[in-house]
């Protein structure tokens, strides 16, 4: 099976293949070396929600590797005639290779996989999923500590919305992370998820004090407060800018600790932190480009070289 839709879609093995697949594609990311392997192939980039960073980057890795892209978003296009999901994936079917979908309605990334033949990859579907993001945050993760085995990482903020750290805690246990979960009481993670993290035998600490957990961590993952899927802009207000870092919050942190964040932030991380050597955010967002590449790559059925020249 082809599709990504959640984590449980790749086997360890294969989380850590992509990864040495992405490690090896880094020159042809940046514009350095030319490897077309997907020339001809064709991407319909499909955003029903708004995005910079996975649509971007999800383009700049198809057109690195000399496919074509489709942009489509819900603005401008005949969802606005009242066309539905359904309907629109049997064009996407017949004009694209390979589809990446981004959805405010939580399952519907599997249900665009259901409905049609191309592989699909979920760039994000309500408060489920963003696997794709998973796989640039382990890259991070592992080249920063050289492994992805037993690191102790805080996850922080919308842990009750925030798709990305749904995927991620559940790809970080598997490779036997300890968690710890720092959120307001109300944007807890979900209870059927922290009770399947803790079956599976992780060690898993919730608390709503970031500062107590800034030294024992190895990486400290931040996440936006996501406003747009709260129902009452009230509780909205109560939680906004509950957690925020800056460059003197690094002080006694370990060495090599490493803070990361998928963004877009609104004041989660002050200026101030940008040069700090724990600043990983913004190689986080170049490294979607890479990561990107091998999923295609693996989606489509094209194998990456186990030696990419220069
Ligand atoms: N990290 C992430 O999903 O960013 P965008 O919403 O900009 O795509």
């Amino acid at each position: 099976m082809s599709d990504v839709v959640t984590m449980d879609d790749l086997s360890n093995e294969e989380i850590l293949s992509i990864l040495d697949d992405s490690e090896r594609l880094v020159p042809v990311a940046k514009g350095e070396v030319h490897l077309p392997l997907l020339e001809g192939k064709v991407l319909a980039n499909m955003f029903y929600e708004n995005s910079t960073r996975t649509r971007m980057s999800f383009e700049t890795a198809m057109k690195r590797l000399g496919g074509s892209v489709l942009n489509f978003s819900s603005t401008g296009t005949s969802v606005a005639k009242g066309e539905t999901l359904f309907d629109t994936m049997q064009m996407v079917d017949g004009y694209a290779d390979i589809a990446v979908i981004r959805h405010p309605r939580q399952g519907a990334a599997q249900y665009s996989a259901d409905a049609i033949g191309i592989p699909i990859l979920n760039a994000g579907d309500g408060a489920g999923n963003h696997p794709t993001q998973t796989m640039l945050d382990l890259f991070t993760i592992r080249e920063a500590h050289g492994t992805l085995e037993g690191l102790n990482v805080v996850l922080v903020g919308d842990l009750r919305y925030g798709r990305t750290v749904h995927s991620l805690s559940h790809a970080l246990t598997r490779f036997g992370a300890k968690l710890t979960l720092v959120s307001p009481e109300t944007l807890r993670m979900p209870d059927e998820i922290v009770t399947d993290l803790r079956s599976s035998g992780s060690e898993i600490s919730e608390t709503t004090e970031l500062s107590d957990v800034i030294p024992e961590a190895d990486v400290i993952y931040m996440t936006r407060i996501q406003k747009e899927r709260f129902p009452d802009e009230d509780e909205y207000t109560k939680v906004a800018g509950i957690y925020m870092l800056n460059a003197t919050d690094m002080d006694g942190s370990k060495d090599g600790m490493i803070v990361m964040h998928p963004l877009p932030r609104v004041g989660e991380l002050h200026p101030s932190l940008d040069s700090t050597k724990n600043a990983r955010y913004f190689q986080q967002a170049f490294n979607g480009v890479p990561t990107r590449m091998a999923l295609l790559c693996r989606s489509l059925g094209v194998k990456i070289p186990k030696k990419v020249k220069k």
